[in-house]
């Protein structure tokens, strides 16, 4: 018979059907994801320990001991410590004025509700480690870190049954965390949405399968179609890491002016910016990234300060649903994405479209 090109050892390792696995901050569409038979993994970042927990526990309770992963952010580059307020203080006054002169000037209203950066793993080390504990307690089946290093709890993980994965955008970070012990590699391209790094998806994977040995590597950047997995898979992946493509499914809480904006946009919709969080990060075009990629705009600060910076804009974007304004971190494989299905038609879709590719390829071989 056969072999069935979709099976792959990540799907032996992981015990799933499809080597598709979803990164979402949304529940709902991690049970459908893994209800149809591929992985996904929650974005926790923005949570605090107890809800983490509770999170953990409302997915179990919906997946049937099927895995699932959890991802949070921990950047070696964030302070130690410290409050909202007293990072405030770090952040000079001409940024406080340039950002300010933006509100002004595209009538930026003020957010309705206190900004939700108090709990970011991003915003010190504290926050991420406490974070992190109570992933490992909970056992969450799956760990993965979207940004920096997860090598200093691979041991503890695997004492607790658990496996980790790391996202890199370098061959150099990749062997970094091979030798770590991570269980699998995704190797991201500077397609993707949020952070990543300069070197495109066509180069990064083959150069990480070329020193990842048995380890698992999962393709990631502008993935949304079914000929992008068998383009993945025909690299030398074991599978696909993808997230913009979520945010339009049915289950996905993101808000529908955002849904409509990303199921009209296209790969030129987005830019690469640092002017969001302080890292390079792909995000849909909006006033705010536009202002500072001016020539003469104020070089934007590092994470965390950055981020506090923004989150003004954000949030007010957000709270006044002001589609004019708002953004998402979003890919350049979003221009494929134009019907709001539910995620597990889009899982099927995808698989379906895969097999579609290898069978037309097959079919031109010669002999
Ligand atoms: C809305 C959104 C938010 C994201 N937030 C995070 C995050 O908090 N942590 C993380 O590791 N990755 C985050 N990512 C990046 C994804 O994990 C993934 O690497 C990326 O979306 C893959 O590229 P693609 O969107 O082109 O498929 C986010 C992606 C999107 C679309």
């Amino acid at each position: 018979m056969p072999k069935n090109p979709l099976h792959t050892k990540l799907c032996d390792m992981l015990e799933i059907e499809f080597p598709v696995m979803a990164f979402t901050h949304c529940k709902d569409v991690v049970v459908a994801v893994v209800n149809a038979g591929g992985f996904a993994c929650l974005g926790e970042a923005m949570h605090p320990p107890d809800r983490i927990s509770q999170d953990i526990n409302w997915i179990r309770e919906r997946v049937g001991g099927k895995p699932f992963g959890v991802d949070l952010v921990l950047p070696s580059s964030a302070p130690p410590a410290g409050t909202v307020d007293k990072l405030h203080e770090g952040i000079p006054d001409d940024y406080w004025a340039y950002a300010r002169s933006i509100l002004d000037k595209y009538d930026v209203p003020p957010p309705k509700a206190e900004q939700d950066l108090h709990t970011w793993g991003g915003l010190n080390q504290e926050i991420a480690r406490e974070q992190m504990d109570v992933v490992l307690e909970e056992k969450a089946p799956v760990f993965c870190s979207g940004l920096g290093s997860p090598h200093f709890m691979v041991e503890a993980a695997h004492e607790r049954g658990m496996k980790v994965m790391g996202l890199v955008g370098k061959k150099r970070q990749a062997v970094r965390e091979l030798e770590a012990g991570v269980d699998a590699i995704i190797a991201q391209g500077y397609d993707a949405a949020g952070h990543t790094g300069p070197i495109g998806t066509f180069s990064v994977v083959p150069e990480v399968v070329s020193v990842a040995g048995d380890t698992p590597v999962v393709a990631a950047g502008g993935i949304s179609t079914g000929q992008h997995l068998a383009a993945a898979l025909c690299l030398g992946a074991a599978g696909v890491w993808t997230g913009s493509m979520w945010l339009c499914s049915r289950e996905s809480d993101t808000d529908m002016v955002m849904k409509e904006k990303l199921l009209a946009a296209d790969a030129d919709s987005t830019v690469y910016s640092s002017s969001i969080s302080g890292f390079s990060m792909r995000v849909t075009r909006c006033p705010w990234t536009d202002e500072w990629a001016k020539a003469d705009a104020l070089k934007p600060l590092h994470s965390p300060y950055q981020m506090l910076l923004s989150s003004e804009y954000i949030q007010g974007a957000n709270d006044h649903r002001r589609g004019d304004l708002m953004t998402e971190a979003a890919g350049q494989g979003i221009g494929f994405v134009t019907e709001m299905k539910p995620a597990r038609q889009m899982m099927f879709d995808m698989v379906e479209e895969a097999l579609e590719t290898f069978e037309n390829l097959t079919g031109v071989m010669p002999g």
